[in-house]
């Protein structure tokens, strides 16, 4: 059985990521695959406990190092539940987020920096890479305006308080942000950067554009994937 395929989504809180996983996810659905969706922090039952602990605004107390341990406990727990027996088994995993959230976030937002970042993902996942990531990055004001908005509205709609991290202050999500781009040049063969003002459809398409090219590329032409995927 060939190994399945592993696609990553990044960006900042509100670019949209969430969206275009589900977008994706029915795309390729349509097409006769049918991908695993997860997401970190959670994706599992005990990553959602650690996802609560980390993201509930209460939880104001968490020290940086803590936080960073934490992501990757999620991370042990996604890796071997739920992401590694789905590409044993020659599945698409499709993940909201990975370790390039702890990099642009613990690493440049918290300021512990890429290396300490880098070597955990080592010990924690090995060599477990994403084939492809697609990194989000629309302007930052409306990034979080849209996030902060978005969590005010669930937290009056179902009382989930997932707040902590849109509370930090301008400075740090523009750490988080040219970390991010920092990836994106350090590692231009598997993150294909999305960016500007662009509506939902566009980035949609630019999505199944990059989703298209790299794996066809990449297993052609002795590909034994599943049926359908030959034909993204
Ligand atoms: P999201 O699920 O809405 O994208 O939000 C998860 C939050 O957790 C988001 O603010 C980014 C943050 N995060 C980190 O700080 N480090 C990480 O490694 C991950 C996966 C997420």
């Amino acid at each position: 059985m060939p190994r399945g395929i592993f696609i990553t989504f990044e960006g900042l809180d509100g670019s949209g990521k969430t969206t275009q996983i589900k977008r994706l996810a029915a795309w390729m659905q349509k097409r006769g695959l049918d991908p695993v969706v997860t997401r970190q922090p959670g994706g599992t039952a005990t990553g959602e406990r650690i996802r609560t602990l980390l993201l509930e605004s209460s939880s104001s107390q968490i020290a940086s190092m803590t936080e960073l341990a934490l992501m990757f406990a999620d991370r042990a727990q996604a890796v071997g539940e739920v992401i590694n027996p789905a590409l044993a088994a020659g599945k698409v995993v499709l993940c909201d987020r990975f370790t390039d959230s702890t990099e642009a976030y613990q690493g440049g937002g918290r300021e512990l920096g890429s290396e300490l970042v880098l070597a955990l993902h080592q010990i924690v996942c090995g060599d477990l890479q994403p084939d492809l990531t697609l990194l989000l990055l629309p302007p930052l004001k409306a990034s979080l305006a849209r996030a902060r908005h978005r969590n005010e509205r669930a937290a009056e709609q179902t009382g989930k308080d997932e707040n902590r991290f849109e509370q930090e202050q301008d400075a740090f999500y523009s750490r988080v942000w040219n970390k991010y781009r920092a990836i994106g040049s350090r590692e231009s063969e598997r993150v294909v950067l999305i960016e500007g003002n662009l509506n939902i459809d566009e980035v949609c398409e630019q999505v199944v554009k990059a989703v298209s090219e790299r794996l066809v590329l990449r297993e052609a032409p002795s590909s034994n994937l599943p049926n359908g995927l030959e034909g993204l």
